[in-house]
């Protein structure tokens, strides 16, 4: 016989649970989903494999006492937090609940936070942060600034052990957008998604500008003016799928290996296409993206950053169904060449692959370093150094293939042999030299130039001259900075057959609390 009072418990259980599910009730889940918004658990059901979630700290209530918020309490506080899969893979998550105090951070609401990313590093684990929050739980004052910072320190201490992901679903401000910025990709989604440090009306009566809340902090602002975010959605739903994808390709920790899979495509493909890819005149554009996809298994890339910088490319994609970095330069935009902005997109990148067991291969097209003040005022040594440093440092497999320009200071950045590249290959095309041929003979040439009668005419012998000389990859052949010479359509079989000899690369710097890379 069952005991009355057993039955009563378990029911009291039910019912406790049941309107946890619901956050800050029916009424705010309605203009939720106005706002064209799906609630923190709609979003986590897309997120996951089917029911996968296991939910902790449901029954979590804040412990503040001021402004009537003692009146106020909602199971859950603000946030859903537990672990999950993704393709049968674990991850720690949380979900701020904007329907609950705007999904403010409180004490409580921090703690639960805190408390799975401490878990995931015991367990080595990603964490994926779904953030939607108008940041400090302003009632509860400096417990709440608190709060953040255990985050940070958390985020940070986390940092390049396990990955951690951060979506932006609605109005984050304050402290909701400092998190994020620590954590390696952060995803937003158009129109509905906002990051500022302060908002509109703020900034109203600070610097006196009229800014709506999309140019300030939306999510095309952040994907291509700030470049803090990667990826800006058209809506929630294919941000989420986004990360799933994302997922795919990186490992839970930085003791892991990136997930393989069996690929269908050929690794011994040839792409003859790629043969007449360069074009004649060197001068002209070509898109790399072509070239990228031509070569990965199913030309399937996943791009990051797309929007930002867009002069190089970095991104994810497979090689016999093993994980790849790609750092590229893009001639189709001002001409691949190396300024403040690509030089920081790809040194986070090539860090963030480093720090994960990534291997990296580098497309390399790339005039050299632009100069003129807008660039030197805005730290072109010191941003272009962080590329540097990054490709420096790298001790994954390495590999580059130079397509056609190597020019100055950018050959030796783009993971040339003498920054520890493993395999460097060239096509035909390359053109290894310390700057462009008009450049180079204007320079060194300067007095037989100015003698001559015909200038033009005397520039271009000297050009004719130099690129027979210099704009070829045989020099740097001959003294094996390149391993070889390849013909542009076996670069995939030569790739995969390289990334297979470096499988087990065991490369490492010398022991220090850690390095000082220019910021
Ligand atoms: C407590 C908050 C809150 C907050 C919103 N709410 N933000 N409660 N603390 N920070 C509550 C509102 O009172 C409201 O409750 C509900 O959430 C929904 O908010 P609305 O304003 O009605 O929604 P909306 O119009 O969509 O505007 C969203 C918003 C706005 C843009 C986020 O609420 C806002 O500007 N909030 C304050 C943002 C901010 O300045 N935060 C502090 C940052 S300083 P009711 O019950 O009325 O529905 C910070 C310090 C950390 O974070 C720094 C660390 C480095």
């Amino acid at each position: 016989m069952s005991n009355p009072k057993e039955i009563e418990k378990l029911e009291h259980l039910r019912r406790l649970k049941e309107k946890a599910q619901l956050g800050g009730g029916e009424k705010r889940i309605e203009e939720q989903h106005k706002k064209g918004k799906l609630t923190a658990r709609e979003r986590l059901e897309i997120l996951l494999d089917r029911n996968s979630f296991e939910e902790i700290d449901l029954l979590v209530e804040h412990r503040s006492h001021d402004f009537g918020l003692d009146k106020q309490k909602i199971l859950g506080d603000g946030v859903i937090t537990g672990t999950g899969t993704i393709d049968g893979r674990l991850v720690f998550i949380f979900s701020q609940d904007f329907t609950v105090f705007g999904g403010s951070l409180s004490e409580t609401h921090a703690e639960k936070i805190c408390k799975i990313m401490d878990m995931a590093m015991k367990v080595g684990a990603p964490v994926i942060g779904l953030n939607d929050s108008g940041g400090a739980r302003i009632q509860e004052g400096v417990v709440s600034l608190g709060g953040y910072a255990d985050i940070f320190l958390r985020n940070t201490l986390a940092s390049g052990v396990i990955p951690q992901i951060s979506a932006i679903m609605g109005p984050c401000a304050g402290g909701a957008v400092y998190s994020p910025a620590i954590t390696d990709f952060t995803f937003m989604v158009k129109n509905t998604s906002y990051m500022f440090v302060t908002g509109p009306n703020v900034v109203k009566t600070v610097t006196h500008e009229d800014v709506t809340f999309e140019d300030l902090g939306g999510a095309l602002t952040h994907a291509t003016k700030s470049g803090v975010a990667h990826f800006a959605c058209e809506n929630e739903i294919e941000c989420l799928q986004s990360i799933r994808k994302l997922f795919g390709f990186i490992p839970p920790n930085n003791l892991d290996d990136p997930p393989s899979i069996q690929s269908k495509d050929d690794p011994n493909r040839k792409e003859e296409k790629l043969n007449t890819i360069v074009p004649e005149n060197p001068n002209k554009p070509y898109d790399i993206k072509d070239v990228i996809k031509l070569v990965v298994d199913d030309g399937d890339f996943l791009e990051i950053h797309e929007l930002y910088a867009q002069n190089i490319i970095v991104g994810f994609a497979r090689l016999g169904g093993k994980s790849i970095g790609i750092i590229a330069n893009q001639p189709a935009v001002l001409a691949g060449v190396l300024d403040n902005d690509s030089s920081i997109k790809g040194a986070r990148f090539v860090r963030f692959c480093d720090a994960f067991n990534i291997p990296l291969v580098v497309f390399e097209d790339v005039p050299g370093f632009l100069p003129g003040t807008d660039q030197e005022w805005r730290g072109i040594i010191k941003n272009g150094a962080k590329l540097l440093y990054a490709f420096c440092e790298a001790t994954v497999p390495k590999i580059t293939v130079i397509t056609r320009k190597a020019y100055g200071g950018a050959y030796d950045v783009m993971n040339s042999k003498h920054v520890r590249g493993d395999f460097n290959f060239a096509w035909p095309s390359a053109e290894i030299a310390v700057m462009g041929p008009k450049g180079a003979v204007e320079i060194i040439f300067k007095k037989e130039i100015e003698k001559a009668e015909d200038k033009e005419k005397a520039i271009d012998e000297q050009v004719e001259e130099y690129r027979r000389k210099f704009a070829n990859p045989f020099i740097a052949a001959a003294r094996g900075y390149l391993d070889d010479v390849i013909e542009p359509s076996e670069t995939r079989p030569r790739l995969i057959r390289a990334l297979r000899i470096l499988e087990n690369k065991v490369d490492g710097n010398p022991k220090k609390k850690h390095g000082n890379i220019p910021l």
